[in-house]
């Protein structure tokens, strides 16, 4: 085909840096990497987004605690997430920081623009703030704990009083409920959808778009007293990485509007509310979709850091495995619910789903191939209907799997390939191919030439989820790079029989949980 590949642009929110990285963060920037390389492999031309959120009152106030300037606090602790992103095997194609001179005018630009358009007024704050929601609430939104007034998260809050310049976002209610009528796609999953549509048809104030109490954040233009409010800064991120407002304008045209932006049910009135606002205000199409999952807990707590449970990510994969920390994140929790880490679960999956189900049976069926098979790919027959069932279902397995990652559907997704390998592993013990050896070697040629190619869509589809353990897998089959996207899938690029294939060795480790061995003395 010739012609130019769609564009997909997916991003993460960009992660404040006044903590280290943690299992929520590591949690909503997989989903995008899972994403993005799923498109990548369907063909699609992705732009992946992560970076780091630097402005505002709360990472001023960290860096101030630590005793250093905010520059230097935000370089260090940025560089944390750019080294998880490492870590984790995140395939992101950009990492934006918004102390950055391109993010700074691009902030300007969309600040002026709205302005100029009329959207944006000097006034005064009085009201309530949330340093660590970095969010005003009203009087009404507020709870009272032990006589204190805390926001409706559960954090502090504190009276700010000062000028400020003020965005019309009481005029957009109206055309924001037109806009998610007219795009039912947009606020995903759809209760999130339905909590969003009652807020804005609450009603909803003017939103203080400044502050003058400090000085980190990126000044408003021609009113250098002000700082741009944190968030209208951060939300503008999206643009400026795809060469918004003029450094890039083929990019930005193909990027823009974004396919998806993934963020967590905490932030999700920012991205489904604020940002259409501002955009459609600035005659800029908002993005296609929001997404908005839930949150992990930690054997059943909240996670804070005043319990001292945050799970690090650094040690999870140390424990666990990479790629079976990633699958089990992902494969655990229905996307968009919230989801509790326990060790037992994760051991359960890490054992069953993947060392037994998926290991083994490529273990099983490629140490046959080697023994019996002169060590390469088969010579299959005539194919029975029992083959060619298992082999349609491996062939359909892409048209299967594709709606499900596009509804961000990962736990259905997972579970359909796992059908495909359940089937497979119910094929071995039926066709049981080392009893053919000696009564029909034609035939046992045939049942292990299907199993290694079920092997080999299930190797090529899993590569967006566990990207090192699939490459060992078509390895193991010897398959060409340009042989695993998913244009290969389908019977046209089958295994070449004959083809050597090398002594197999397991992918996937068992994990022997000393604690269940203490337990079982
Ligand atoms: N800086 C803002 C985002 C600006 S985007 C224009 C921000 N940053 S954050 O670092 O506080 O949070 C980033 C993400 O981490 C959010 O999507 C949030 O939902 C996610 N998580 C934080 N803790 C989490 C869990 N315990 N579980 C899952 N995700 C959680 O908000």
């Amino acid at each position: 085909m010739t012609g130019h590949k769609q564009p997909y642009y997916i991003t993460t929110p960009i992660y404040y840096v006044n903590d280290k990285p943690h299992i929520g963060h590591a949690y909503t920037t997989l989903a995008c990497d899972v994403l993005a390389r799923f498109k990548r492999l369907d063909g699609f031309d992705v732009m992946f987004l992560t970076g780091t959120d630097e402005h505002g009152q709360k990472v001023d106030k960290s860096a101030a605690a630590k005793g250093i300037d905010p520059q230097t606090f935000t370089d260090q602790v940025s560089q944390n997430f750019r080294d998880l992103a490492g870590h984790m095997n995140f395939s992101n194609d950009d990492f934006i920081r918004t102390t950055e001179e391109r993010h700074k005018k691009a902030c300007q630009a969309l600040w002026n623009t709205l302005l100029e358009k009329g959207e944006i007024y000097l006034g005064s704050y009085d009201g309530w703030y949330s340093v660590r929601d970095e969010a005003f609430y009203g009087e009404k939104e507020l709870i009272e704990k032990d006589g204190e007034k805390l926001a409706p998260t559960g954090a502090p809050v504190e009276w700010v009083s000062e000028p400020s310049y003020f965005f019309k976002l009481s005029a957009w209610g109206d055309r924001l409920l037109k806009f998610y009528d007219d795009n039912p796609d947009f606020i995903a999953p759809p209760s999130r959808r339905n909590e969003v549509i009652s807020f804005v048809k609450g009603g909803m104030h003017d939103l203080s778009v400044s502050r003058t109490s400090f000085k980190w954040g990126v000044p408003v233009p021609g009113d250098e007293d002000h700082v741009m409010y944190v968030w209208l800064d951060a939300l503008t991120n999206y643009l400026t990485a795809i060469g918004y407002p003029d450094v890039d304008p083929a990019k930005l045209e193909k990027f823009w509007p974004a396919d998806l932006h993934m963020v967590g049910k905490d932030i999700l009135r920012f991205h489904a509310v604020y940002w259409p606002a501002f955009l459609l205000a600035a005659d800029i199409a908002p993005p296609k979709r929001v997404f908005a999952h839930g949150w992990w807990t930690n054997e059943g707590q909240k996670i804070s850091k005043s319990i001292g449970n945050v799970i690090d990510p650094y040690d999870l994969t140390e424990r666990y495995g990479l790629d079976q920390t990633r699958y089990f994140l992902l494969r655990e929790v229905p996307f968009g619910n919230d989801g509790d880490f326990g060790h037992r679960a994760m051991v359960s999956r890490m054992n069953s789903e993947l060392a037994n189900d998926l290991g083994n049976m490529c273990q099983r069926v490629l140490s046959m191939i080697h023994k019996n098979c002169n060590a390469a790919v088969p010579t299959p027959g005539e194919f029975t209907d029992a083959d060619k069932d298992i082999l349609g279902k491996a062939h359909g397995m892409l048209d299967t799997v594709r709606p499900l990652f596009d509804e961000q559907a990962f736990h259905k997704a997972l579970e359909a390939i796992w059908s495909l390998v359940g089937d497979a592993n119910r094929y071995v013990d039926e066709m049981a191919p080392w009893g053919l050896k000696k009564t029909d070697p034609a035939r046992m040629e045939t049942v292990l030439y299907i199993l290694a190619e079920v092997i080999r869509h299930v190797g090529i589809l899993v590569q967006p989820i566990m990207p090192d353990s699939a490459a060992k897998i078509l390895d193991l089959l010897v398959l060409a790079d340009e042989k695993r996207g998913f244009e290969a899938l389908g019977p046209d690029h089958a295994l070449a029989v004959g083809t050597e294939l090398p002594k197999p060795e397991g992918v996937f480790p068992r994990f022997v949980d000393p604690e269940a061995e203490g337990e079982k003395a």
